[in-house]
């Protein structure tokens, strides 16, 4: 269950990493977080669930590599694949969001912000220059010879970005997101706490336009899609449940539905490099191509565009990362 939550001036990127082990879990916690992983948002289901699950489980089996439940080693530190952690099950993050609404309302906490605030205006500034010069490449395409007031347009044009921010929790990057220039803002989580600490948040810092919303990225029941997606620390905790590949799995095929043709997605993870994240894209695009396909007529569903490189970096595993990496995919 959800520690003490920490006021956020008291959180570093430390703690982000650290509560990881399938021992922490007991067996009637990972019941009743079986339990409430299976219920079902507020707005009706339209696909079938175990179908979706039976999808990713022989795409899994595609894969090169293997599930948490195939885990068997004598290895003292299990692989980094196969680690598992409260922060991978619903029940986690409901108790996480009822405590802090609690310090919401008797303290006017704002609670935690992932990966700290710095890293989130990086990632709202840098993703609003990407936007802008989409924006302009486009008006260039549009009106070849003519670059007057390209750069005043492509901020205008800022407005016309529809963006949606998956697993939204208390919605600050959307605020973010807000104070940079975009204005169709909705943000999703299937924590109801979440969206209620995000509703109480927006409408106290001014930012009531803001649309917020129960939903379960992997099972979502938006029929909308948006220019813009983000997800800053959601897919890392949808692999951290014991079922994390297949989940991930499922996390690949329901986004890409989500971001419209020659839109953006941008991922921040604490989890995985960049490298890990391009890879990942590959399987998915891999998975998703008709066999032998001719690319030119079937490009890659998602493919890399940038990378924030302001970010410190440090050797691990031999190889040179940053604790925090921030990707952008442009959707086909
Ligand atoms: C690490 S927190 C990040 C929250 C927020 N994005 C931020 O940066 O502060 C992960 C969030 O993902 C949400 N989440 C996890 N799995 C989800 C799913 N399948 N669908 C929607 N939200 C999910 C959790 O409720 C939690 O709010």
């Amino acid at each position: 269950m959800a520690g003490t939550r920490l006021p956020p001036e008291d959180n570093d990127i430390s703690q982000v990493r650290v509560p990881v082990t399938a021992d922490l879990i007991s067996d009637d916690d990972r019941s009743v977080a079986a339990d409430s992983w299976s219920i079902k948002s507020d707005y009706g289901s339209t696909l079938d669930e175990d179908q979706r699950h039976a999808d990713a489980s022989e795409a899994l089996a595609a894969a090169p590599y293997r599930t948490a439940s195939d885990y068997s080693s004598d290895k003292e530190e299990p692989d980094a694949e196969t680690i598992t952690s409260m922060l991978g099950f619903q029940s986690y993050w409901d108790s996480a969001y009822a405590d802090e609404l609690t310090n919401f309302r008797e303290h006017g906490h704002t609670g935690e912000v992932w990966f700290g605030a710095d890293v989130m205006e990086v990632v709202a500034s840098w993703t609003k220059g990407l936007c802008v010069d989409l924006s302009q490449k486009e008006l260039q395409n549009h009106h070849e010879n003519d670059n007057s007031d390209l750069d005043k347009q492509g901020k205008r044009d800022l407005a016309d970005w529809s963006v949606l921010d998956v697993g939204t929790g208390n919605g600050l990057l959307l605020q973010e997101l807000a104070k940079q220039g975009f204005s169709d803002l909705t943000g999703t989580d299937y924590s109801e706490g979440a969206i209620d600490l995000a509703q109480s948040l927006a409408d106290r810092d001014g930012f009531a336009t803001i649309k917020l919303l129960v939903d379960d990225i992997l099972e979502t029941k938006l029929d909308k899609k948006f220019r813009l997606v983000t997800d800053k620390g959601t897919l890392d905790a949808i692999g951290l449940h014991p079922d994390g590949p297949i989940k991930r799995i499922m996390y690949w095929e329901s986004i890409s539905r989500l971001v419209a043709p020659g839109g953006l997605l941008v991922i921040t993870s604490c989890n995985h490099t960049r490298d890990e994240l391009v890879q990942e894209v590959e399987n998915f695009n891999q998975r998703k191509a008709p066999e032998e396909s001719d690319i030119s007529r079937n490009p890659p569903v998602f493919s890399y565009l940038d990378h924030i490189r302001s970010y410190p970096t440090f050797m691990f595993g031999g190889s040179v990362g940053s604790r925090v990496a921030t990707v952008a995919f442009l959707r086909s």
